[in-house]
């Protein structure tokens, strides 16, 4: 049974199925492509929503105060470790796929599911803030142009019931950070005597992806070249029009809670640089994958983390660090300041940006179900392909009605925080996988190697544990009772049904 466990799937098998299957892909990527690639995927409520909470904190946590520079600094260390070891992973797998993919060819099917499983809370549970944190900048979007969306279908229940109890505490003062929960626990009707407060907002924009994908819309590069320049746009313009706001003397404190805020403030803001990963994806659309896959990888975390410091330098400078904890903090910031355009600019382009990442996010779960489906994981239901669409619109559905739901009603530091120790955890597992991969096949073609291995996996496993320590333990234990979940699903249907077993 052991050795069932760790069967691999061959890498030879993968790449055979790839090739027969009727969807070959074409090599027509090049370096630019990938960085854009992955902007694309990377810039979004991280720089745009988790920021606030990260600078700030809230009662739960320390925040980082103006040194969330180092946070990020820290961050995309540890991420450029691991997107080495995703690069090899890759480009020796190099077929479209994602860690799951490789994971079977390497580290057999029990990893394979965990990590499939896994990957769940990246691209689900991640698409989950991400729709919150577009629920928050639309509603102030909206409410610049003078059209009010009420408070109580934009937010959710605990979090107003919250601040409705932190305003009675503090004999009715309303901190600007829990304004829009307020108005919603403010204004929120009732049904039967029971408060109706859920974030509509959040679950509609995820409906519409889920529709838009079902019909079969795919962020074509070109598409996604413009996603991209609008993002890179916004940011410049949120610097460029910050900048002469800042006040040096907010930077001072510079580390208000020492270096466990700085921790603390890594383990929130790694959710911004989710995303880089998913370059990988395309190394069976890459001209050179060999060449081009660190560029792609390497390239766009230096960009985006070159970016992010600016802003975040910016942000803290215009406004004292300990009032950044709201919703959509680089709107706040210009509404603080009095700038109302700008702040209007910024959301609309915030918008923009997390709609994007939404549908990124959105397509890629459903294939993730979809080769799980085919492996014989989950049941064959899931690898339904639409007759008409020809798109895999059950597991879309189903992605998007949960995402949906969930968006409605979940807390979005609380989806931030299970989102980033699972993506950690299955960047441990994909940064080991690479030294195990070394060590047993060690003269298969790789088109990409990581350079020194096995201490660069061995960085990354360390740096992505170390994140994941700043993280509460109630999130570890959210994330257990997942897996528990997973291994209990697996047991009772993937490991009877597998494929690779009944050859
Ligand atoms: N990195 C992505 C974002 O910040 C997940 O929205």
């Amino acid at each position: 049974m052991f050795r069932q466990l760790f069967k691999t799937k061959s890498l030879d098998r993968i790449i055979h199925e790839s090739e027969t299957a009727s969807t070959k892909l074409k090599r027509v990527l090049g370096p630019v492509d990938l960085i854009a690639l992955g902007i694309g995927a990377i810039i979004g409520s991280g720089i745009f929503a988790t920021v606030g909470t990260a600078v700030a904190g809230d009662a739960m946590r320390p925040g980082a105060g103006p040194a969330i520079i180092l946070s990020f600094f820290l961050t995309a260390v540890a991420c450029a470790f691991c997107g080495l070891c995703y690069a090899e992973f890759a480009s020796s797998v190099p077929i479209s796929g994602s860690a799951y993919t490789y994971s079977y060819a390497t580290l057999g099917e029990l990893v394979a599911w965990i990590i499939g499983w896994d990957l769940i809370i990246e691209y689900a549970v991640g698409n989950v803030a991400v729709a919150i944190a577009w629920a928050a900048y639309f509603h102030q979007l909206c409410a610049g142009i003078g059209f009010d969306i009420p408070a109580w279908i934009s937010v959710d229940y605990r979090s107003a019931v919250q601040a409705g109890n932190a305003v009675i505490q503090a004999g009715g003062q309303v901190d600007p950070s829990i304004s829009l929960f307020y108005q919603a626990w403010i204004d929120h009707p009732t049904i039967a005597g029971i408060p109706i407060i859920f974030n509509f907002l959040a679950a509609a924009i995820v409906m519409i992806i889920t529709w838009l994908l079902v019909i079969g819309v795919k962020e074509s590069a070109r598409a996604n070249n413009v996603m991209v320049a609008i993002k890179l746009v916004i940011l410049f313009f949120f610097i460029y029009s910050g900048i002469k706001y800042v006040q040096p003397e907010n930077w001072s404190p510079f580390m208000p809670n020492g270096f466990p805020g700085v921790w603390v403030g890594a383990s929130l803001i790694f959710f911004a640089y989710i995303g880089f990963d998913a370059i990988s994806t395309a190394a069976e659309e890459c001209k050179r994958p060999e060449r081009d896959m660190p560029i792609g990888i390497i390239g766009s975390l230096i960009i985006c983390t070159i970016l992010y410091i600016i802003v975040a330098g910016v942000l803290t400078g215009m406004v004292p660090w300990n009032k950044l904890g709201v919703a959509d903090p680089l709107a706040a910031a210009f509404a603080y300041v009095g700038a109302d355009v700008s702040a209007g600019i910024v959301a609309m382009g915030a918008v923009v940006a997390m709609t994007a990442v939404l549908l990124v996010f959105q397509y890629g779960q459903p294939r993730i179900f979809f080769s799980m489906s085919r492996d014989g994981l989950l049941p064959a239901y899931f690898a339904k392909v639409h007759p008409k669409y020809q798109t895999p619109h059950v597991t879309t559905i189903w992605t998007g009605v949960v995402v949906a739901i969930i968006s409605a009603v979940a807390n979005i530091n609380e989806i931030v925080e299970l989102t980033n120790i699972g993506t950690l955890f299955a960047f441990v597992l994909v940064c080991a996988g690479v030294i195990i991969l070394r060590y047993k096949d060690p003269d298969r073609p790789r088109a990409f190697r990581t350079p020194l291995v096995p201490y660069v996996p061995l960085l990354g496993i360390a740096s992505c544990i170390y994140l994941m320590l700043g993280l509460p333990w109630v999130t570890w234990w959210r994330f257990f009772i997942w897996l528990c979940i997973g291994m209990v699903i697996y047991f009772m249907y993937g490991f009877r049904k597998s494929k690779l077993r009944q050859i």
